[in-house]
């Protein structure tokens, strides 16, 4: 058998769970003062959710997603992001009736069959919020503002993250400005890859993302929506940067950021961060006005956005932040010998039911070996029963900071250790 866990996936050891753990901590007090209520939906979803929601013409849909059949024959796919799926949800049990709002963010496994590098796996790790029922600008601001605030929160130096934001238009006037850019692929055809010349009949602007650097200088001279944006589109846009500049909040505009899934309308946004090589976007999202009624739904504004765990640790690594230590015992508690065994796991379970971190031996180890696994743990405090001390109904605290020793009661040692502690 292979032992290995599969190509692109990674196991979550201690170290990094933890991590894992606290990222999603600060995102459940940030995300609380701001309204959002916790959704979680299937890892898995009819396989439409996906290739409606996001685009069949997008790299995740045509070569990306995890697609299987199940036994009764249903195409079911894991979920590659959680926006498809949340919608779905939010549709199926009215969560936004007409003229409501909801505020939901969720955090999970996703899943896309990448070609796996430092910063993208095949499954990784999203937390991400979907605001659903305002088509106003204030929210764009407020869902932009957040995602900054949460970075800053886990200790990403700001000067270390770049916000990027830009229009992608509506229904109105971006049907125009793809022509424009299908044009424009279409009459340089010579620079550009065989991928980028077929955009042009399915979906031009995913040009726009093409790694290879040809294409991407010969995309670098293509026309951009910002000036082709209608008014209301222009006039939401402009809105939306009134509200970060009132914030504070530094952005750079970036006409050429489009982003991998189809289902975006007006304001798209991303932010990058140093220290990561090319895969250097943490976290990005943007706003979805379409994407209810594409599922037969009514019409409901939305926007959203998502963050990478695996990137955003490889951010604060870099940025040299310290990632939460283990989570220590207080006190341990030492045997003297077989006589008291049971004393001493009793003793340690009275501890831990009063809400001390207490650990004691398993392993039939020495006083000496005792000892010395308190230090390895970091105790402040050793207990230490013997025979004697539990004849008198007492044991022996020692404090390991300044070694000094008292005799306490057994039955008033739980105070006695929160003096110690302090
Ligand atoms: P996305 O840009 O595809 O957006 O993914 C969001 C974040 O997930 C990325 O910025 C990145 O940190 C992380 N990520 C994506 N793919 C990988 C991968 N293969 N390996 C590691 N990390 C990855 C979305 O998923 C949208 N659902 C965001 C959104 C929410 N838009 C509106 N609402």
């Amino acid at each position: 058998m292979n032992a290995r866990a599969p190509k692109g996936t990674a196991d979550m050891l201690p170290g990094v769970a933890r991590a894992w753990e606290h990222m999603t901590r600060v995102a459940q007090d940030l995300f609380a003062r701001y309204g959002y209520e916790p959704i979680y939906t299937p890892l898995f979803e009819h396989t439409e959710v996906f290739t409606r929601g996001i685009g069949e013409a997008t790299d995740i849909v045509a070569k990306e997603m995890y697609t299987f059949e199940d036994k009764a024959g249903r195409s079911l796919t894991l979920r590659p992001e959680g926006t498809a799926s949340v919608v779905r949800a939010t549709l199926e049990h009215t969560l936004v009736p007409q003229g409501s709002s909801a505020k939901l963010y969720y955090a999970g496994p996703m899943f896309r069959y990448e070609r796996p590098q430092k910063g993208r796996m095949r499954q990784f790790w999203q937390i991400g919020v979907e605001a659903l029922g305002s088509a106003e600008a204030s929210v764009d601001a407020e869902v932009i503002t957040l995602l900054v605030r949460y970075f800053e929160a886990l200790g990403v130096p700001g000067e270390r993250m770049t916000l990027l934001v830009n229009s992608m238009g509506d229904e109105a006037c971006r049907p125009a400005y793809r022509d424009t850019v299908a044009a424009f692929i279409r009459g340089h055809a010579a620079d550009l890859c065989d991928e980028c010349k077929r955009r042009a009949d399915t979906n031009p602007l995913r040009a726009f993302d093409c790694k290879n650097p040809g294409c991407a200088a010969t995309m670098a001279d293509a026309p951009v929506l910002r000036d082709e944006l209608c008014d209301e589109c222009a006039a939401h846009y402009a809105a939306v940067k009134v509200h970060l500049d009132a914030l504070g909040i530094a952005y750079i505009e970036e006409p050429k950021l489009v982003r991998g899934l189809d289902y975006y309308t007006r304001t798209v946004f991303e932010i990058q961060a140093e220290g990561l090589g090319s895969q250097n976007a943490i976290g990005g999202g943007g706003r979805y006005d379409r994407l209810m009624q594409e599922y037969g739904g009514p019409a409901t504004p939305g926007l959203g956005f998502a963050l990478g765990f695996e990137r955003t640790l490889l951010a604060l690594e870099s940025a040299g932040v310290e990632t939460p230590a283990p989570a220590r015992a207080d006190v341990y508690v030492a045997r003297v010998d077989d006589s008291v065994s049971e004393a001493v796991f009793g003793l340690v379970q009275a501890l831990r039911d009063d809400g001390i971190a207490a650990e004691m031996d398993h392993q039939a180890r020495s006083l000496k070996s005792q000892f010395k696994q308190a230090d390895r743990l970091g105790t402040r405090v050793v207990l230490v029963l013997g025979p004697d001390e539990f004849a008198a109904g007492e044991v022996t605290l020692r404090d390991m900071n300044t070694k000094e020793e008292t005799r306490v009661e057994i039955a008033t040692a739980a105070e006695a250790v929160r003096a110690t502690l302090g």
